[in-house]
């Protein structure tokens, strides 16, 4: 079984990546609406938060993990590999495949993703071992804003103000799982010239590759929510509107 992990809703992007390629793959999916959003917190409390989650996971039968989480991503110390009896092959995060789609590109690359990732500089860091500049913009209160289903003219201000007069790239990678959902948004305010890059698609591209054909079951979906919240369950119907899938809620 699959296990994803986020933080709220932003993993459901990955998830329906992951359908794509994986589409007999059996998942447990944890989003952590409880203490989310992840992207203000300090490196301690992502740390503590993230080996909760992948207990949880692994508690619920998850032999190979997707932390579509970024924020996640910024504190997983490799000795979580150690701790959770995980080989390399056993866990994808956001950020490799992400880099190594843009490795050999001229383009003007900039990401943008909570405070926690850039304050981390997990994406400046891997982009620099492979000779590439990225220019990292952090967006406080977006993925809280996504998560809670907050109007377009706010999600408009939070991601204007990120930007200001700023826009000298080719290319907006989105560093956070929830910002796909402010697509749209983002093209107004940045305009035709730039594209925009959701890495799912890379991610699950390289699950399919990881974990297949070990991971060839029965497709079914399985959330765990740590508390109940009518957005994540309508964004679960809403991207995935064919699949069968059972909704447990922890508190
Ligand atoms: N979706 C997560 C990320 O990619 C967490 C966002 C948040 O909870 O702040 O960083």
């Amino acid at each position: 079984m699959i296990g994803i992990f986020d933080s709220g809703v932003g993993g459901l992007t990955v998830l329906r990546a992951l359908r794509e390629e994986l589409p007999s793959a059996d998942v447990v999916y944890f989003g952590d609406t409880k203490n989310a959003p992840y992207g203000e917190r300090s490196r301690e409390e992502l740390s503590a938060l993230t080996v909760a989650g992948l207990r949880l996971l692994q508690e619920r039968g998850a032999e190979r993990i997707v932390s579509a989480c970024n924020s996640v991503s910024a504190s997983l110390a490799v000795s979580l590999y150690d701790a959770f009896s995980l080989r390399h092959d056993q866990l994808i995060e956001m950020v490799g495949p992400t880099v190594s789609f843009f490795r050999g590109t001229t383009m003007r690359l900039a990401v943008c993703a909570t405070p926690a990732t850039v304050r981390s500089d997990i994406y400046g860091s891997a982009f620099r071992m492979i000779g590439k500049d990225v220019h990292s913009i952090a967006i406080p209160e977006l993925a809280g804003a996504v998560e809670s289903g907050a109007p377009e003219a706010e999600i408009k201000k939070i991601i204007s103000g990120a930007f200001g007069g700023e826009k000298s790239f080719d290319v907006l990678i989105l560093g956070c799982t929830h910002y796909p959902f402010a697509s749209d948004v983002f093209r107004d305010v940045l305009g035709s010239s730039v594209t925009l890059f959701d890495p799912a698609e890379e991610v699950a591209q390289r699950a399919q590759k990881q974990f297949w054909p070990q991971e060839a079951g029965n497709g079914g979906t399985r959330f765990i929510i740590s508390k109940d919240s009518e957005r994540f369950r309508a964004l679960a119907e809403e991207l995935l509107p064919d699949e069968e899938y059972s909704v447990e809620v922890l508190e």
